[in-house]
């Protein structure tokens, strides 16, 4: 009996010093495992008389009993301490900012933005896209354009020339997109539907102006379109880009020798302090210009003027930004300045859609 109070005594005390949670399963299998020491007790049964067997059977009960009781309860607290102290040591502060990744500290140009809007748009309407060198051809960029050599509309484009070759040619950074107008009637066959994004360059440079700009070339080409359909489209075009519904645009007489009759379309604004509001008020900003290809374009590429005709478009992609956006100074747009990209770019995940809302 006294043998099972010394070893009771040793197990409680083994369970009190138990550190922690490992050192605590030790002392449990020791004392109450398969081979421990209260399971060695039971194996002396067997040799004992019936009544001693029946009451040392109920001391190792007991013992087993109140191990186990003590085992649970120091399990618990060793729990409890290790809640604590996981609690105390594993805090998150979530008051601090998320750290960004570069995709989303990146920033699109917003002429790469508008570019996507605007092909967005015309995509929607049916128009795929087209696309030219910024290295043209004489041929391309002015006489299949119906601007002959000496022709004073040459004068007008400040062209950036290369040296001349020896066959007399010289090649030349495009002054707009309407070359690749040329360049699909040579090799697609109509209808043709196509909008022409890209880069054009001119010798030029002030607050309004840049050697290099942007433009977005329209084509339309089959045996039926007429100034009706090139001034529903426009329209179309201009309420989806700025998101306005009661755009106002006025169509004005002009002329371009690749167009007969020739149009350039203006954007109604008001200034309000700094900010323009597109569709009030009574200023006028013009914002492209268009028209019905010119049948000698048409023949320059042989296409028969008297089945197909069609027409054409050209709108300056930096001033639609600077006019959506509020970007006053179009310098900014390629001085390559971080804080200003910051401010006015957008994330890379603000893909426009038509059904997202475009700028939204
Ligand atoms: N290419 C002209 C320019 O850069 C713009 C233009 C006007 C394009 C009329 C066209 C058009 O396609 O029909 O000034």
């Amino acid at each position: 009996m006294s043998d099972l109070k010394t070893l009771e005594t040793e197990l409680l005390a083994a369970v009190e010093a138990a550190a922690d949670l490992s050192a605590l399963e030790e002392v449990r299998v020791r004392a109450l495992g398969k081979k421990g020491q209260v399971s060695g007790l039971m194996k002396g049964l067997g040799d004992m008389a019936p009544e001693e067997r029946k009451s040392y059977g109920q001391n190792i009960n007991g013992l087993k009993e109140r191990i186990g009781e003590a085992l649970g309860e120091r399990r618990a607290g060793l729990e409890a301490e290790d809640m604590a102290q996981r609690l105390a040591s594993e805090q998150a502060d979530i008051s601090l900012p998320v750290r960004v990744g570069p995709l989303a500290e990146g920033r699109v140009h917003p002429v790469s933005q508008v570019m996507d809007e605007i092909a967005e748009i015309f995509g929607d309407m049916g128009f795929s896209i087209a696309e030219g060198p910024d290295i043209e051809t004489d041929e391309n960029n002015f006489t299949a354009l119906n601007i002959p050599p000496e022709h004073p509309a040459r004068q007008e484009h400040d062209t950036f020339y290369f040296g001349g070759q020896p066959d007399g040619s010289r090649a030349l950074l495009r002054t707009h997109t309407s070359p690749v107008q040329i360049r699909t009637m040579r090799k697609e066959k109509p209808p043709i539907r196509i909008i022409a994004p890209g880069r054009v360059y001119r010798c030029d440079s002030d607050q309004t102006h840049t050697p290099m700009f942007h433009q977005v070339e329209g084509l339309v080409i089959d045996e039926e379109t007429h100034l009706g359909h090139l001034k529903w489209v426009l329209e179309e075009f201009c309420k989806a880009f700025f998101e306005v519904d009661a755009i106002k645009m006025r169509f004005r007489a002009s002329h371009f020798p690749f167009t007969e009759p020739s149009l350039e379309v203006d954007i109604g604004y008001a200034k309000v302090g700094d900010e323009l509001r597109i569709g009030q008020g009574e200023e006028w900003l013009e914002i492209l210009g268009c028209g019905m290809v010119h049948p000698n374009v048409l023949a320059n590429v042989d296409l028969d003027p008297n089945v197909y005709q069609g027409f054409a478009f050209g709108v300056g992609i930096d001033r639609l930004a600077m006019l959506k956006y509020g970007m006053p100074d179009l310098r900014a747009f390629f001085a390559a300045d971080l804080a200003w990209l910051k401010h006015y770019g957008f994330s890379s995940l603000n893909v426009p859609t038509l059904s997202g809302g475009l700028s939204s």
